[in-house]
Parts: C-alpha cells; sequence; structure tokens
C-alpha cells in the first residue's frame, strides 16, 4: 500500500500601497483558506526578524542611512534566505500566503529610478506564486485613509511612483496571467470576498500546475 502525497500547498501574493489594507486582507484570507481545509502559514516581507531583515528595519526606519543598491540586494536576499522554507512548505502541502513579496522589491527602488531590469534580475529564480492579489487604492482614497507612518516611503510622492510602477509590472509578460486586481476602496468584507474570488483562480491552477520560479 502506498501512501499518497499531500496535494501541494499554494503561494499567495498580495501586494498594493501603502493603507490599501493588505495586513487586514491577509489574516482574513489565512482564517478563510484554514476554514475550507487548508494548512496555512502567513510571510511578511520584509521579514524583519532575521539579521538582514534588522538592517532593513533600520533603513527604513532611518535609523542608518543605506545606498540605493546595497539595500535593493538587502530586500531581495531577506527572500531568498526565506525560499526553502517557502518551497518545503509548499511541497508539503502548507499554502503560503506573502504579505508583500519581489513585486514590492522591484516597484519601490525603480521607484527611486534604478533600472527595472537591474531591481528584477536578483528575484529571478525565487518560487513564483500561483496567483498575485493587487490591492488597488488611488490617491484620493488613500489620502483620505489618512495618517502616513514615519517610515521611510510613506511619502505621498513616493506612492504615486510606487504605484505608476506596479501598473507598468502588471504588464510584464513573464508574469502574464498571475495578477488579479482587486478594488481595494470598498468596506472589509466586500474587498475580502473579491481578494477570494482571486484567490479561488490561484487554487484551481495550483491543482493542475508544478510550483514555478521566478522566470
Ligand atoms: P511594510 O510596511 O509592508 O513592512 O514594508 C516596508 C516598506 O518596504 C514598504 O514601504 C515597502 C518597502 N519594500 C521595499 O522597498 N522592498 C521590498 O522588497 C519590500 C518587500 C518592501
Ligand atoms: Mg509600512
Amino acid at each position: 500500500e502506498t501512501a499518497t502525497a499531500p496535494p501541494r500547498g499554494i503561494l499567495i501574493a498580495i501586494e498594493g500601497l501603502d493603507r490599501a489594507g493588505k495586513s487586514t486582507q491577509c489574516a482574513l484570507l489565512v482564517e478563510r483558506l484554514q476554514q475550507s481545509g487548508h494548512k496555512v502559514r502567513l510571510q511578511k516581507f520584509p521579514d524583519r526578524t532575521t539579521t538582514i531583515g534588522t538592517l532593513i528595519n533600520s533603513y527604513l526606519t532611518s535609523a542608518t542611512d543605506i545606498d540605493d543598491h546595497t539595500i535593493h540586494l538587502l530586500f531581495s536576499a531577506n527572500r531568498w534566505e526565506l525560499a526553502h522554507s517557502i518551497r518545503t512548505d509548499i511541497a508539503a502541502g502548507v499554502t503560503v500566503v506573502l504579505d508583500r513579496y519581489m513585486y514590492s522589491g522591484v516597484v519601490f527602488s525603480a521607484a527611486k529610478g534604478l533600472d527595472y531590469e537591474y531591481c528584477r534580475g536578483p528575484e529571478v529564480g525565487l518560487p513564483r506564486p500561483d496567483v498575485i492579489v493587487f490591492m488597488d487604492l488611488d490617491e484620493g482614497e488613500a489620502a483620505k485613509r489618512g495618517g502616513f507612518g514615519e517610515e521611510r516611503y510613506e511619502v505621498p510622492e513616493v506612492q504615486r511612483r510606487v504605484r505608476e510602477m506596479f501598473r507598468m509590472m502588471r504588464g510584464d509578460e513573464r508574469d502574464a496571467g498571475d495578477w488579479g486586481v482587486v478594488d481595494a476602496g470598498a468596506e472589509v468584507g466586500v474587498v475580502a470576498e473579491r481578494v477570494w474570488g482571486v484567490v479561488e483562480r490561484g487554487v484551481e491552477f495550483a491543482r493542475g500546475n508544478e510550483l514555478r520560479s521566478i522566470q
């Protein structure tokens, strides 16, 4: 008698601007996936708990200044140091929800003026999400939600450029078909339904396909 391997987990990335409600939706999504029988792990990027994450945190809180290229590579290194555990979980049947991923990595650095292809290069080979939920919120709505924190990048001009870069990146044919755009400008429960609609596509995709790598 041979034991049947469990179906693999699903890799789901949640992306969007600051104040789009990513963390709230990630929490609701984890709950809903669990209720429908999935084993789930939430992985936040940047993961500030590692040694590299500590450096990233001190940069974001402006405790230290780090050269643009260097911090870019540290954000990427932070994903690479966790890539193995993501692959291991997916193979073992655990669904992994990513609160931000390499798409934030590319757009935030490219929005500063670094070359897009340079920014994307270090991400090639990382586990590729089965689906990316992009939580979209226009600048006006974002401004109404008020209260930027005090971290680096939490300024309107940076957010505006980041939103443009995200729009450009959603047209990148190397990730074609992965994106589902959700209007994040509604009430929490309504947005959660929309997120679930996109996630179901990822669940469907993962049923018939191996986990891919970023190309
Ligand atoms: P957080 O507020 O979600 O913790 O993210 C911290 C900031 O870091 C946010 O402004 C987005 C930015 N960021 C990058 O610049 N590069 C990256 O690779 C990631 C994951 C986030
Ligand atoms: Mg933040």
